[in-house]
C-alpha cells in the first residue's frame, strides 16, 4: 500500500496530514509513504525528519500522488477553478482520499471524486461514538482552537488577565465569557482560568452546566424548559422565544465583560447570532471578542473573516480564519494521529493491504463515494 501526503495548497492552511511519528507507524505497518517536498514546512516538520521516519520525498504533487493507493489531506483537493493544479486529476482511479471535505457545501466536487473513481472519506463526519473518539478531527482541532482563541484575545486586550497586587496598586482580573461550551468552549474556559480570568459560560445544551462548573466557571443559564440537545451530541436551532430570552440575558451580562469567546455552531446551518449590534453598543471600550464561528457565518453581527474589526465604541472583534492552523505543528500532529487511528484497524496485519470495511458504522459515516458513485445518505437522501 502506497500512502501519499501532498503539500496543502489552500490559502490560510499551514497544517499537513502526517507527522514523522505517524509516518513511522505506517511504515511499521508495512506501508510505503511518499511525502511531497516541503509538505511539513509550515508545521515545523522537515523533509529530513519525514525521511528519517521512513518516507520517500517526491518533488511535486504529481509525483507524490500518481501511484498512491491512499491520499492523506487536511483540506479538500484544489480545483482548477480555484486556481489549482486540479489535484483530483493527479490521483489514480481507485485511490482512497481521507480529508476534511465539507461535502454538503461542495456537492459538485463530491461528484468529481465519484467520476474520477476516487473513494473519498470526509473525516469531519466520523460518528461521535466512544470507539471513534481517537479519530475525531473536529475534537482534536477544536480543542486547540479554544485554547488559541483565549491567547488571541489576550494578545490584543490592552490590560492584564490575572489579578495582580503590586506596590503600585491592584489590577483587577479580567472577566471572560465563553458562549458555546463544546470542545472549543471547554478548552477556552480552562485556558482563561489558567490565565487568571473570572470565567462565566453559557450553552443551550443542559449537560454543559455541570461541565462548566467542574472547570471552576459559573454557568449563565436561560430560564426555559426547551432543550437544545440535537442529534449526535450537537445542538439544534432554538425557538424564537428562547432566542429572545437568551438575548436579554446576554445583553445584561456582556456589559460587564472584558473578553468574550463565541464558539456556537449548529451542524448544517449558519452559526447562530449571539452578539448583536445592540449588545456591542453596550460593551466596554477596550473589551475583546473572538468569534471562532466567523467562517460559519459568525456568532457576532460585525465580525469579519480574517479581520480584527474595531466597533465605533472601541470593542475589538477578532475573526481569524482557520484557528487550528495558527498552531500548525500541534494541530498537524493530532490530525495526523486521527487519520492513523482511522486507518490502522483497516490494515491487514499479515500482508499490509488496506481493507476498508463498509459494514463498519465509522466507514459508513465518512464514506462519500465508492465504485464511481456517491453513496453517503447526506447527499443521496438530502438529510442525515
Ligand atoms: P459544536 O462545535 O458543534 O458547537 C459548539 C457549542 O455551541 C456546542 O456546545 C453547542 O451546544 C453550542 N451552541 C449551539 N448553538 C448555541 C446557542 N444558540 N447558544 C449557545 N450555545 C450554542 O460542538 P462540539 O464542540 O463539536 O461538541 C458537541 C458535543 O459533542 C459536546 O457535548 C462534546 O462533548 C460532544 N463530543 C462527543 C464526542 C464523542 O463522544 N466521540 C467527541 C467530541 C465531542
Amino acid at each position: 500500500m502506497k500512502i501519499a501526503i501532498p503539500k496543502e495548497r489552500r490559502e490560510h492552511e499551514k497544517r499537513v496530514a502526517a507527522s514523522p511519528e505517524t509516518v513511522k507507524k505506517f511504515v511499521g505497518l508495512g506501508a510505503e509513504v511518499i511525502v511531497e517536498t516541503g509538505a511539513g514546512e509550515t508545521s515545523s516538520f522537515s523533509d529530513d525528519e519525514f525521511k528519517e521516519a521512513g518516507a520517500s520525498i517526491a518533488g511535486d504533487a504529481a509525483a507524490a500522488l500518481k501511484d498512491a493507493d491512499v491520499i492523506l489531506k487536511v483540506q479538500r483537493p484544489l480545483t482548477e477553478a480555484e486556481g489549482g493544479p486540479d489535484e483530483v486529476s493527479l490521483m489514480k482511479k481507485g485511490a482512497i482520499l481521507l480529508s476534511v471535505l465539507a461535502p454538503t457545501q461542495n456537492k459538485d466536487q463530491v461528484q468529481a471524486y465519484a467520476d474520477a473513481g476516487i473513494e473519498a472519506h470526509a473525516m469531519e463526519l466520523v460518528p461521535r461514538i466512544s470507539r471513534a473518539q481517537s479519530m475525531d478531527v473536529l475534537s482534536s482541532q477544536s480543542n486547540l482552537a479554544g485554547y488559541k482563541a483565549v491567547l488571541d484575545a489576550a494578545a490584543v486586550y490592552g490590560k492584564g488577565m490575572p489579578m495582580m497586587m503590586t506596590a503600585a496598586g491592584t489590577i483587577a482580573p479580567a472577566k471572560a465569557f465563553i458562549m458555546g461550551v463544546g470542545v472549543a468552549g471547554l478548552q477556552a474556559i480552562a485556558t482563561a482560568r489558567r490565565l487568571g480570568a473570572i470565567v462565566t459560560a453559557t450553552d443551550v445544551r443542559a449537560a454543559t452546566k455541570e461541565q462548566v462548573e467542574s472547570l471552576g466557571a459559573k454557568f449563565i443559564m436561560v430560564e426555559s424548559d426547551e432543550s437544545g440537545d440535537g442529534d449526535g451530541g450537537y445542538a439544534k436551532e432554538m425557538s424564537d422565544d428562547y432566542k429572545k430570552k437568551q438575548a436579554e440575558l446576554v445583553f445584561e451580562h456582556v456589559k460587564k465583560q472584558d473578553i468574550v469567546i463565541t464558539t456556537a455552531l449548529i451542524p448544517g446551518r449558519d452559526a447562530p447570532i449571539l452578539i448583536t449590534d445592540e449588545m456591542l453598543a453596550v460593551m466596554k471600550p477596550g473589551s475583546v471578542i473572538v468569534d471562532l464561528a466567523v467562517e460559519a457565518g459568525g456568532n457576532v453581527t460585525q465580525s469579519k473573516p480574517g479581520e480584527i474589526v474595531e466597533t465605533s465604541n472601541g470593542v475589538l472583534i477578532v475573526g481569524h480564519r482557520n484557528v487550528p492552523s495558527r498552531l500548525a505543528s500541534d494541530a498537524s500532529a493530532l490530525y495526523a494521529k486521527n487519520l492513523l487511528n482511522f486507518l490502522q484497524p483497516m490494515i491487514n496485519k499479515e500482508n499490509g493491504a488496506l481493507e476498508m470495511d463498509w459494514e463498519d458504522e465509522i466507514i459508513l459515516g465518512t464514506g462519500l463515494t465508492k465504485d464511481g458513485k456517491i453513496v453517503h445518505p447526506l447527499l443521496t437522501e438530502g438529510g442525515n
